[in-house]
């Protein structure tokens, strides 16, 4: 009998996913809650997943290609990329050429094609999503989180990434730029984009521009992708999984820059078909679908966005009413940050000494609030930071409320919808402000 199989070396240089390890945690809890007879949940600040079910028109486009099961060509059908190119073209001002559309499996999988075949070190601004990190480690490629200012929304600026590149302007960088970002909720603008981009330009900065959250920035109309203010040296991602709320569908797009991307393609198609051969025929067929022009689809933005929009200024205000906590004001995507930094010297009274036991004190006993902190944003250990997101709520229902009667333009009616559809939310607000009061008192105990 076989008793002990080997593994390769580069599996033990990532760590558990935040999903499957804040799963875990929030077991152990379970556990811990249930000897002691407490059945309470948790408050679900955790997990980035739009609440709302995805676009009737994008379900019934899947059924109908059910039987298409061939496989299709490794850089995504043209159909769609040319269905793409345009969507991009007139949500975003991108070049409508088909030819310069990869499609992969999400957003996830396409950077992990491109930090493959894309040579030089990685620059991740952080705080971040964890999901860049782990990739990089995996494929042995170095990277480096590059702290940013709360003083300036979290935003790297040109001043940052030219104070970097001392010393290393000779070499390819590339640049992860996220916007809106996840967790801060925070949106470049045209001008913040610009100044970066003339560093970029000087520098051999490649930008892998993760625009996943595009559509869902609450102020759309004004909203820049990064790919028209440099478009020879930006990769634009994005895909189904958070504006259409499709992210099992495993679905993103990638822009290559506009520049003679021959060499570029050719390694993208050739370790596509070696490693999975295509996305799924019958989801690539749906999304032509998801990115044609669709008077539903269009209206399922506008109605999302808005409650997207509603939830979060009416949470982070919440949050922002809690004397000691830094909280950002979120402008697109789910989630914005908060600082517990002013009650550090508390939280280290209290045994919570870094940014990873801060997630766990928060989910102990009586406070069940899950979110994500410390490493699972790429935190330094001295920087007490969390991650809310604000989809922890029955999105159909607030999505066919809204459509029947969507509150007034004020702020009483937004606050009330929310009260009303996304209590449990308004609740977790709540058990922050105990949790804070709890800190500065001596008493959280994780249990
Ligand atoms: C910033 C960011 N980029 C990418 C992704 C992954 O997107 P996809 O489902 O397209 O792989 C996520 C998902 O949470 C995200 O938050």
């Amino acid at each position: 009998m076989l008793e002990n199989i080997l593994l390769e070396e580069n599996i033990a240089r990532i760590s558990m996913p935040e999903n499957l390890a804040l799963g875990l945690m929030v077991a152990k809890q379970h556990e811990k809650c249930a000897s002691i007879g407490c059945k309470f949940d948790y408050f679900g600040f955790a997990f980035g997943q739009s609440p709302f079910p995805i676009p009737p028109p994008l379900s019934l486009a899947l059924e109908n290609s059910a039987e298409k099961s061939g496989y299709a060509d490794a850089e995504g059908i043209f159909e769609l990329r040319k269905a793409a190119a345009h969507f991009n073209a007139r949500h975003f001002g991108l070049d409508p050429d088909p030819e310069l559309i990869i499609i992969g499996p999400g957003t996830k999988g396409l950077f992990f094609l491109l930090f493959s075949i894309l040579s030089g070190e990685i620059i991740i601004p952080v705080p971040s999503w964890i999901g860049y990190s782990p990739q990089a480690n995996f494929l042995g490629k170095k990277y480096h989180p590059l702290e940013t200012s709360p003083s300036n929304g979290y935003k790297l600026t040109a001043e940052n990434l030219e104070f970097f590149l001392k010393g290393r302007r000779d070499k390819q960088h590339l640049l992860i730029l996220n916007s809106p970002h996840n967790p801060t909720g925070q949106i470049y603008s045209k001008d913040e984009l610009s100044a970066l981009a003339s560093v970029c330009r000087k520098n051999r900065i490649i930008v892998l521009a993760d625009e996943i959250y595009a559509l869902t920035a609450f102020d759309f109309s004004n909203y820049t992708s990064m790919g028209t203010v440099y478009p020879e040296g930006t990769f634009v991602l994005n895909g189904l999984s958070k504006d259409r709320s499709a992210g099992g569908y495993r679905l993103g797009i990638c822009h290559l820059p506009d520049a003679d991307c021959s060499k570029i393609r050719q390694s993208l198609q050739k370790l596509a078909a070696t490693v999975y051969t295509n996305v799924t025929t019958p989801v690539q067929l749906a999304a032509v679908t998801a990115y044609s022009e669709n008077e539903e689809i269009a209206q399922y933005f506008t109605v999302t966005r808005e409650i997207h929009r509603i939830m979060g200024l009416a949470l982070s205000k919440m949050f922002t009413g809690i004397e000691e906590l830094q909280v950002t004001k979120p402008r697109g995507g789910f989630y914005f940050y908060v600082n517990f930094n002013d009650l550090k010297q508390d939280l280290i009274k209290c045994g919570v000494n870094n940014s990873n036991r801060l997630g766990k004190a928060l989910l102990s006993h009586p406070h069940h609030i899950a979110t994500v902190t410390g490493d699972s944003l790429l935190l330094p250990s001295n920087i007490f930071g969390a991650r809310i997101a604000y989809v922890d709520y029955n999105g159909r229902r607030a999505y066919e409320a809204f459509q029947e009667q969507p509150p007034g333009n004020n702020e009483d009616e937004e606050i009330a919808f929310v009260k009303k559809y996304a209590p449990l939310m308004v609740k977790g607000a709540g058990a922050v402000s105990d949790f804070v009061a709890a800190v500065k008192s001596g008493k959280v105990e994780m249990i």
